[in-house]
């Protein structure tokens, strides 16, 4: 439906209008800052406010009570209760082809040391939003969304109201929690589209978008009239195992009720995986339902316990996705955005454009170089073509990535100049510096960085990290622009600098203002990888930030640890390369951080108006190495080295690369040479492999 132009709008047309547009908008609203999925993008949310703008001026009378333009951001979280998952909800690594398949196959042969073939399964990858569903003695006791995969949010009463999911369960295990895909059917999802928009209701984008705003509305009577589905591939907490098999364990929830993927299958190689993989695809359009990908696992549940998981995914399974969808369309302008680093990004700004069921306006074009078609090695991408404003240019999108630029269209090329990178910040004015080597330009402003400034500040306040309620990026902006705000530590001084004012800002009252003070205020207790994950340390995501603070546990050695690190030399240093997942570009980086005086000035007044809270390497009960320092070294033969490490970390201990007076325990495998001397002249306890296996033997 077109929009009535503004000069032909009656009275009543802008009454209805502005009461679609608020509905819309808050949607959207609802989207953004809540699930974390926008269902609009920013282009398509900024021309929503536009029009409602427009139609407020040319109709002030019907200006309405909730108008968004009387609103900073999304009210503060909604009624759903949060609900902390027993056993963390996992996402998955992705595959993108064959060889990914077959590395990710050699990795999990390696890591098990074993080289005979290895089964899995293969399944379709739902295209939905992910639930688990706990029942006790065989009642459905609650459901929660994934959340940050820690803590998400109860929709019980919502989840009753999905078909594949049993309200009872005949003998299951006493404890059961239940994982799995919520969806919508594509037939479900465009009758309701229909019905929404014969009734003006907001339309939604794609089947996701519907099923996430379908199973999140808080009147469970709303969900029941939204034909939900779900398909359980997973479990969490449960009393007793459920079979010894992934495939066997599906089978075993199929027959307590719930709708189970019919398309799984086990396959013993990596080729039989592509095969199915290939299988699954021919059928894609058929399906009725949105797949993106295959995800694969391991079959055998006791590897599986072995191989373990990394800080948010697991080793014994990868999402094999299907390829990007693609589309062509003009390329209007080449905008330069700065990041929260620095990095001068340029963005395609284009002519709207469907890709794969979703409105693209915005895509990146990643960095100077890649519009002059050129890879980070100097090699001509695009066989050379470079990119200019004005252009026909190929987007394409990829699960939930930012849409990216392919390829541009010479033949339709007129009169376009070259783009011409800056050389300063767009923002502040400062210089822009690509450091030899570097792809990228940053801005050298910082702080004094408006734009820096905001972005490091929406990081600071995003999901992983502080994540307060009702403090989202059009707070930060606000507080920003209005001078309340220009560093991290600011937000905890705002009650007491600005707390009179919040109150009187347009779009805040008394009790939205009280709702933010407190929940900032309960936010200053902060578990120690939040708080790592929020400084913005270049290189630092939320999975390094866990592996940082279960490794020094608390803020004090961690800290201390960071000051002590020169780069590539000393114990501190050797310390924080051994850690798993931190290589020397991300340790480089963190030293850095602690080492830089406007950084760190930062840290110690954030840092001096929080209680950080330790945190603890997983439940190791009992275990004899808990705490200890321990060295691996020579050739191990029964385990690889990762699953030796992966074992004792499991078990409390940190592993370290090096030995120094602080190891506690080396093993030595075999041709164990310098650290194994080292060792003995330090008296550190040394063990053989079969000793160390026998000792955790005794723990299980
Ligand atoms: S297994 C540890 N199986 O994909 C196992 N996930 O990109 C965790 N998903 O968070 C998930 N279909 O929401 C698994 N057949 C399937 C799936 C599936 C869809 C989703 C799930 C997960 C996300 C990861």
């Amino acid at each position: 439906m077109e929009d009535i132009p503004l000069n032909v709008l009656t009275k009543d047309d802008a009454r209805a209008e502005l009461a679609r547009l608020s509905s819309l908008m808050g949607d959207a609203e609802l989207a953004y800052y809540q699930d974390d999925s926008p269902s609009i993008d920013d282009a398509a949310y900024d021309a929503l406010k536009a029009r409602n703008q427009a139609i407020e001026r040319l109709f002030p009378s019907l200006k309405r009570e909730d108008s968004p333009s009387q609103r900073v951001g999304a009210a503060p979280a909604s009624g759903f209760g949060k609900i902390r998952h027993e056993v963390p909800m996992l996402s998955l690594g992705n595959a993108f082809s064959s060889e990914d398949v077959e590395e990710f196959d050699a990795r999990v042969r390696k890591f098990l040391s074993l080289d005979s073939g290895i089964t899995y399964t293969a399944e379709p990858k739902i295209d939905g939003l992910s639930l688990s569903v706990r029942y006790e003695k065989g009642v459905l006791v609650y459901a929660a969304t994934r959340g940050d995969g820690e803590v998400g949010e109860g929709v019980t009463a919502n989840a009753k109201h999905v078909s594949g999911i049993p309200h009872h369960l005949e003998n299951a295990p006493e404890v059961l929690e239940v994982r799995g895909e919520v969806y919508m059917a594509d037939s479900a999802f465009e009758a309701l589209n229909a019905r929404q928009q014969k009734a003006g209701e907001k339309v939604f984008s794609n089947p996701r978008n519907a099923a996430a705003g379908s199973l999140r509305q808080l009147d469970a009577s709303i969900t029941a009239t939204r034909p939900l589905a779900f398909f359980a591939y997973a479990w969490g907490a449960l009393s007793s195992p459920l079979a010894e098999t992934q495939l066997n364990a599906i089978e075993q929830l199929h027959s307590f009720g719930f709708a189970t993927n019919p398309m799984t299958k086990l396959c013993d190689s990596p080729e039989a995986l592509v095969q199915h993989y290939k299988n699954i695809e021919a059928q894609r359009a058929t399906l009725g339902y949105d797949i993106d990908g295959v995800v694969y696992k391991v079959n055998d549940l006791a590897l599986q316990a072995r191989l373990g998981m990394r800080s948010t995914t697991p080793r014994w399974a990868i999402a094999h996705k299907f390829p990007a969808e693609t589309a062509w369309t003009r390329l209007e302008a080449i905008d330069i955005q700065v990041g929260r680093t620095g990095a001068l990004s340029p963005v395609a700004r284009l002519h709207p454009v469907t890709v794969g069921g979703v409105v693209v306006s915005n895509a990146t074009l990643h960095n100077e170089d890649y519009i002059k078609g050129l890879d980070s090695k100097g090699s001509a991408i695009r066989e050379g073509r470079d990119i200019r404003a004005g252009d026909w240019v190929e987007v394409y999108r990829a699960g939930d990535v930012i849409p990216k630029i392919r390829d541009v269209d010479l033949s339709k090329r007129e009169n376009q100049v070259p783009f011409v990178f800056p050389k300063v910040c767009p923002v502040c004015e400062s210089d822009a510096i690509r450091e030899p080597g570097e792809a990228v330009a940053r801005c050298t402003g910082e702080f004094s960085c408006e734009a820096q400034r905001i972005e490091k500040l929406k990081h600071f306040v995003s999901r992983q990290a502080f994540d307060i309620d009702g403090l989202g990026v059009k707070q930060v902006e606000a507080f920003v622009e209005a001078g309340w705000i220009a560093e991290p530590a600011g937000i905890f001084t705002l009650s007491q600098n600005h707390g009179e004012a919040l109150a009187k800002l347009e779009g805040w009252g008394e009790k939205s203002a009280t709702n933010l003070l407190n929940a900032i205020e309960a936010r200053r207790i902060i578990p120690l990888n939040r708080l790592i994950f929020a400084l913005g340390i270049r290189h630092v995501g939320d999975s390094s930030a866990m592996m940082l603070a279960r490794h020094y546990q608390s803020w004090m050695a961690f800290e201390k640890a960071m000051i002590e690190a020169q780069p590539h030399e000393g114990e501190a240093w050797d310390e924080l390369n051994a850690i798993d997942g931190v290589g020397a570009v991300m340790a480089a980086s963190v030293v850095d951080f602690f080492h830089t005086e406007l950084t760190r000035e930062m840290v110690v007044t954030l840092v001096a108006q929080l209680s950080i809270e330790d945190v603890h390497p997983p439940d190791t009960g009992g275990s004899p190495v808990a705490g200890k320092t321990m060295v691996f070294t020579g050739t191990l033969s029964k385990v690889s080295r990762a699953e030796a490490k992966a074992q004792a970390e499991g078990l409390g201990a940190k592993v370290s690369g090096a030995i120094s007076a602080k190891t506690d325990i080396l093993v030595a495998g075999k041709k164990a040479g310098s650290k194994l001397k080292k060792a003995e002249s330090l008296g550190v306890q040394v063990m053989t492999e079969d000793e160390w296996l026998a000792l955790i033997a005794e723990t299980r």
